[in-house]
């Protein structure tokens, strides 16, 4: 008897603990810059020390009645780095953070006061962590560095009960050059050539920051001495063009998003090292002002930020951060590295940005959500394809309140559906994400849609493919 009690509760208990996640909520989480770039070795350079920044915002799902919720209240976030739990040794940041930053900080412990893992606060809707002292090497590892280890967040109720839990990219990096990349014979060399500057502790430690004014520290700097990155990009324009010279780097790759494997490249936002600099003196921010994706030549004012602020600063649809749906910039997903596309891989089935309506609303809409876009629920059919890529004739046709979209894909790759009205203005956009090879449907309301003639369209970079559709009630 004593023995069916054991087993019926080793049954039970996994039943039990897969109960306590709350399917009312999810939670999205990114980290604020795709890349934090660190030192490793403060003794001599100290550009930027362990400082990383995490947010999360938590939303109440919504079902045919209520519309989902932003919320916070009644909610605590914890955030920890599994498999990293300790920095001293992996950096020798603490040993230096008195002479550099003119605090002594207890082991573990960042500049903001945060600690590997522990409490994120709420301002407004969203949850957030600053200065996480993290290292690229988790406790197995104090060799090699990892980059894009993953950040685990969990959302409880008042009563301690689990509601969600996410994982996010909290990316860090060792890979600042100057040495390695073969153009300083060491940091004593670099210190060196401030031989002449007075104040300056030529056998180090150094914080550049300490004179060079710096945005990303808050440093106002000494009167008379260039802002950090003019400074640096100033003095490197001649010699390389070369980002990841000093940038991490040729092992990191932070740039590795969707815009990264459709070819683009750092210059193809920032300009030249030159012009980095050249549009400082020409009175730019640097840090706080930068590319952005409404620009008129990039994506248009439908997929801008919010007036006067960074990507990361802006909120689109419901409230929501640009990067809750796209990630981190630098890292909008999907990217060439998995773990970025992890969140939007468990939410909805597929990679790419948040477009599964019912992920946040529990049904599809009836209006349009983010940038005017319908929901769009796609059917795979079979997975087995070997044809062409090929846009069907929608059916019903003509159509009046719905009809469905059939198309088959032939290479994986990022394709979206389009409708044209007859003067070529497009009217709904669909779907723009990753497919694998297959056939494939999808249903368009086109209940908006007054009566004429339409154009569906299926496309990626290099390839088209359109039908006619009439409207007739
Ligand atoms: C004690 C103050 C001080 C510190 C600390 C300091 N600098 Fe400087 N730096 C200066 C001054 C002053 C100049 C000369 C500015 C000028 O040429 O007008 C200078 C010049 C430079 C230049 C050359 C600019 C040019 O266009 O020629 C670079 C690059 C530079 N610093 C980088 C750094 C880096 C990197 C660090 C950290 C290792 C650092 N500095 C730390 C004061 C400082
Ligand atoms: C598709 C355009 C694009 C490309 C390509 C690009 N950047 Fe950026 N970069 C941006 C945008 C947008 C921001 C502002 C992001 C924000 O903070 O909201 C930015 C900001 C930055 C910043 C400031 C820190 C930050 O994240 O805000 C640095 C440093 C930077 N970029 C370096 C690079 C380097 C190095 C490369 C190539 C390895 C690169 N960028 C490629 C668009 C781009
Ligand atoms: C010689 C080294 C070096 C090279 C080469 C270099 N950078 Fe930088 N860059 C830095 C350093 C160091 C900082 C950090 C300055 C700070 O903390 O303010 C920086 C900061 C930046 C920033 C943020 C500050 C700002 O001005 O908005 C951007 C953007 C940036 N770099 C873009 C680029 C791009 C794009 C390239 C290649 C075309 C490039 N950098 C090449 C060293 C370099
Ligand atoms: C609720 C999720 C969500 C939020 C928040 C969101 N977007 Fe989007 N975004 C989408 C979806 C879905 C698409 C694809 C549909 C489309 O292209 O219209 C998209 C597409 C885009 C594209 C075009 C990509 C392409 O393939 O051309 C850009 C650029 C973009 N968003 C920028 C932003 C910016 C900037 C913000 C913040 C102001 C933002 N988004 C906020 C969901 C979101
Ligand atoms: C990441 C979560 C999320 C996703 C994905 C999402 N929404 Fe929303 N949506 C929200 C939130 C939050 C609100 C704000 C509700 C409120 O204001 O009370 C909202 C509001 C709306 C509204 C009400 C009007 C408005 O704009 O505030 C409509 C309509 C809507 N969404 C349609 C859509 C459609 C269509 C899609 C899919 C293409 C979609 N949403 C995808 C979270 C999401």
């Amino acid at each position: 008897m004593k023995k069916i009690y054991i087993i019926l509760i080793a049954i039970a208990l996994p039943f039990l603990f897969s109960a306590v996640q709350d399917t009312q909520y999810i939670i999205l989480g990114w980290n604020d810059l795709g890349m934090h770039c660190a030192n490793k070795d403060f003794s001599k350079i100290a550009i930027l020390p362990p400082y990383n920044n995490l947010k999360t915002q938590v939303i109440l799902k919504g079902d045919a009645s209520s519309f989902p919720q932003v919320v916070t209240s009644g909610l605590s976030v914890t955030y920890e780095v599994p498999g990293n739990t300790y920095s001293v040794g992996k950096t020798n940041f603490w040993s230096y953070s008195n002479a550099l930053f003119g605090v002594t900080l207890a082991p573990n412990i960042g500049l903001t006061g945060a600690a590997l893992s522990g409490n994120m606060a709420a301002t407004g809707n969203v949850f957030e962590v600053f200065g996480v002292p993290l290292t690229p090497h988790p406790d197995t590892d104090l060799i090699n560095q990892h980059p894009y280890q993953l950040a685990l967040m969990k959302v409880f109720d008042q009563n301690n009960n689990l509601l969600a839990s996410t994982q996010n990219v909290i990316p860090v990096s060792n890979e600042i050059s100057c040495v390695s990349s073969g153009c300083h014979s060491s940091e004593q060399d670099i210190l060196d050539s401030h031989e002449t500057v007075s104040g300056f502790n030529i056998n180090g430690p150094n914080l550049c920051a300490s004179c060079h004014a710096d945005n990303a520290l808050g440093t106002t700097g000494t009167p008379g001495t260039p802002n950090l990155s003019y400074a640096i990009h100033r003095r490197h324009q001649s010699m390389t063009n070369n980002c990841y010279k000093c940038h991490p780097g040729v092992n990191t790759n932070c740039f590795r998003d969707t815009m990264f494997a459709a070819g683009m490249t750092c210059q193809s936002c920032h300009g030249s090292v030159q012009n980095v600099a050249s549009t400082i003196a020409a009175g730019r921010q640097p840090w706080l002002q930068e590319p952005t994706c409404g620009a008129v030549n990039c994506h248009g004012s439908n997929y801008a930020e919010e007036p006067n602020l960074l990507f990361r600063q802006s909120k689109g649809h419901g409230g929501l951060f640009c990067s809750a749906c796209h990630g981190s910039p630098h890292a909008i997903v999907p990217t060439v590295q998995p773990n970025d596309n992890l969140q939007n891989l468990t939410l909805q089935g597929y990679t790419g940005q948040l477009n599964k309506c019912v992920v946040c609303h529990g049904v599809n809409p009836s209006s349009p959500g983010p940038h005017g876009a319908f929901p769009t629920d796609i059917e795979q059919l079979t997975d087995d394809y070997n044809g062409l890529s090929d846009l069907k004739q929608n059916y019903p046709n003509p159509a009046s309140e719905m009809t469905v979209i059939p198309f088959t894909i032939g290479n994986r790759g990022k394709y979206r559906i389009e409708a044209f009205d007859s003067n070529g203005k497009r009217i709904a956009l669909m779907v723009s994400r990753d497919f694998q090879k297959g056939s494939y449907q999808t249903t368009f309301n086109t209940s908006f849609l007054a009566n004429g003639v339409y154009i569906l369209s299926l496309s990626s970079d290099n390839f088209h493919d359109y039908k006619r559709m009439l409207i007739s009630r």
